[in-house]
């Protein structure tokens, strides 16, 4: 059945395609998840067949990144991520200001978590529709709960003020990576992303939240004004 068309697909396209362009021979890369961060993937696959890149090595943040990256001939680590990764490629559904962000739109955002820590450099891919003045203004929050015991979960995230939405899947509820459900949690702006953060990591089996606050060390915003690569702090390059 045809599609709509995403409208966003040029910008996702040429802020993954120039993040892939910070990739450098010998690195070891994290893989994004995503329809932004899979340009990213493509261009390094594109860059190695066509000898630009070499000698580099590969971890993903899901299970559908590792099968793409893998059908698409980029070298992967084990899953124990072996060395520290030099840089990682991701995309985000929500960057604030401070270039904090809320992830989890695929579900895979205790993977991209893990990885974006055990990375020195965190590159964000986004289109320019992504930017918000406060997280959870557009998107809702993403929460990673273990099946036992979820709707205790979801009775702790309404008393933090959430509308939460068990995230559906094929007529049953979705399965993340690790066979976790998804409880999507609109809290509307949120006011102290970091104080949510620390409420949300102290409650038990709930277990993983798709804040992440301080991680990004890049962001790449691809719009009609065109790209602009920010670093913390400063922007580094416009086109
Ligand atoms: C995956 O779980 C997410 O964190 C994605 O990185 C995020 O949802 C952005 O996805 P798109 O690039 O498809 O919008």
């Amino acid at each position: 059945m045809p599609t709509l068309a995403d409208p966003a697909r040029p910008f996702k396209q040429q802020a993954g395609e120039h993040a892939a362009g910070l990739v450098q021979s010998g690195m070891v890369v994290g893989l994004g998840t995503g329809s932004t961060a899979i340009f990213a993937t493509r261009e390094i696959a594109a860059r190695l067949q066509a000898g630009d890149l070499r000698d580099i090595v590969a971890i993903a943040t899901s299970r559908a990144t590792d099968a793409a990256a893998r059908a698409l001939g980029i070298p992967m680590l084990t899953d124990d991520i072996p060395r520290e990764i030099d840089l990682t490629i991701d995309g985000a559904d929500e960057v604030d200001p401070a270039m904090d962000l809320i992830k989890g739109g695929g579900g895979a955002l205790l993977r991209e978590k893990i990885v974006a820590e055990a990375s020195r450099r965190n590159v964000i891919v986004v289109d320019a529709g992504k930017l918000s003045p406060r997280l959870g203004t557009h998107w809702p929050l993403p929460v990673e709960v273990l099946e036992f015991g979820w709707r205790s979960q979801a009775r702790f995230l309404e008393s933090l003020g959430a509308a939460v939405t068990p995230r559906p899947s094929d007529g049953g509820l979705f399965r993340t990576d690790q066979g976790n459900l998804i409880l999507d949690c609109r809290f509307k702006p949120i006011d102290d992303p970091l104080g949510l953060a620390g409420e949300l990591e102290a409650r038990a089996g709930l277990v993983e939240h798709g804040l992440f606050i301080g991680i990004a060390s890049d962001l790449i915003v691809a719009g009609e004004d065109g790209i602009r690569h920010l670093r913390r702090g400063q922007e580094v390059a416009t086109r």
